[in-house]
């Protein structure tokens, strides 16, 4: 048996992420195959070409349009613009929703919340609804009640969509995820089962959580790092005027050379990885064979059943692996480094589809901003005496709830 049918997916442990119906995410053996199958074509090179497009229009109307022509701009939390950044990109580049700045702030006909609104309330509070069926948050507390109303006109959004796509008549060439996915359902051949509604909305709903809640934390970490560590963000800012001197905008054929910001990107992952653990279990009895610091052997029986975690944290901390490992330094990530010991998006087969949209987004962002601003953190008097190592534990003060 390979390692992939030895070591499967606990798919009831991803309850969570099931609660609009079936997913990739959520299943396992030949239902995975089948479902990963028709998502795999979405996550196309046109696709990220997309995401690259939107990523600059959204973060160029935030200076246009919110932050007009100040000079210095303050920011309370950075997740105030990393999360709308995010919500927006995976809006046009997954669903063909473009969102603006500043329209979107009133619900349309129809609907009590935004989009943007309904989706964040829902991402952030997720957990409630394993906690409670529908019908209970209705009644609840005021907070379980807003959070139900979320989640219902969430479901009514993604409805739309579906319906709306499927009524208009497609005459114009699309590269978002989610007509890509109904394409590839639509052209399953004869004798391939289709995925069900069920499935379309739950893939839908996958796609939208796991596609900006892990970038918008991944990408404020790396403005914290790079506003803690001014020298490494000088390094990045003199890449970006090597890339494109003459001040022009940054093109999607640039990508591959805009290294510094990848490996800034990768950086503020392996600091803090969103997934902080990959679960798995042991589907026959096996041994392993684990070496300590000391290079000493021991093994470890594992029965048939037990659950593993792949500490994503732990291995990106691991001093064998890693050279001071608790130190910011994106250039570790410019030349070889240990591939293995690296995991913010799983790996294998079953390694994360989107890591290409993220790292375009991600690279498309943080080029942008640091192209036209210096990223610092505010001086305030009632912080005026901490030391560098407390100022980085304040900004970096972290917590778990669906990512980290
Ligand atoms: C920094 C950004 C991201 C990180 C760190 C990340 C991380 C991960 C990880 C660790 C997994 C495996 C989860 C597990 O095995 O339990 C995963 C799976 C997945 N991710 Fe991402 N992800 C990111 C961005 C995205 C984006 C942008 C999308 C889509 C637009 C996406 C869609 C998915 C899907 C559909 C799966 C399930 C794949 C499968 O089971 O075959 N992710 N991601």
């Amino acid at each position: 048996m390979g390692a992939r049918a030895r070591f499967p997916k606990p798919i009831d442990m991803y309850d969570l992420l099931a609660t609009f119906g079936t997913n990739i995410l959520v299943t396992e053996g030949e239902e995975w195959k089948r479902q990963r199958k028709i998502a795999a074509p979405a996550f196309s090179e046109r696709n990220n070409r997309l995401v690259w497009d939107e990523s600059l229009r959204v973060v160029n109307e935030m200076f246009d349009n919110v932050w007009g022509d100040k000079d210095v701009v303050e920011l309370d939390h950075v997740l105030d613009i990393t999360i709308p950044i995010t919500l927006m990109i995976i809006g046009a580049a997954s669903f063909g929703r473009r969102m603006s700045w500043k329209e979107d702030s009133a619900a349309p006909t129809g609907h009590t919340l935004t989009f943007k609104g309904a989706l964040r309330q829902v991402s952030d509070r997720l957990v409630l609804s394993l906690l409670f069926p529908q019908w209970v948050l209705r009644l609840g507390t005021p907070g379980m009640r807003s959070y139900a109303r979320a989640y219902e006109e969430l479901g009514r959004y993604m409805d739309e969509m579906v319906q709306e796509r499927r009524a208009s008549t497609k005459n114009e060439e699309r590269y978002d995820l989610f007509s890509s996915l109904l394409d590839a359902n639509e052209g399953q051949l004869e004798g391939d089962a289709k995925l069900s509604d069920k499935a379309l909305l739950g893939n839908v709903f996958l796609f939208l959580v796991a596609g900006h809640d892990t970038t918008s934390h991944t990408l404020a970490y790396a403005l914290i790092f790079l506003a803690l560590y001014q020298e490494e963000q000088d390094k990045f800012y003199k890449n970006i005027m090597a890339v494109m001197p003459e001040d022009r905008a940054p093109t999607y054929e640039d990508l591959g050379s805009f290294s510094y910001s990848l490996a800034v990107f990768n950086e503020a992952l392996r600091h803090f990885p969103p997934v902080i653990g990959i679960p798995k279990y042991s589907a026959e009895d096996t041994v392993f064979t684990l070496t300590n610091a000391a290079g000493e052997q021991a093994r470890l029986p594992v029965p048939r059943g037990t659950y593993i975690t792949v500490s994503s944290s732990a291995l990106h901390h691991n001093p064998r692996y890693w050279d001071d490992p608790d130190a910011f330094k994106p250039e570790r990530f410019l030349g070889n480094y240990p591939r293995d010991a690296f995991v913010p998006f799983s790996g294998g087969p079953r390694g994360c589809i989107g890591r290409g949209f993220a790292e375009t987004e991600a690279v498309a962002v943080l080029t942008t901003i640091v192209s036209r601003y210096k990223v610092e953190v505010r001086e305030e008097a009632r912080f005026a005496g901490e030391t560098f190592a407390q100022r980085k534990a304040r900004l970096l003060k972290s917590q778990h709830s669906l990512t980290v």
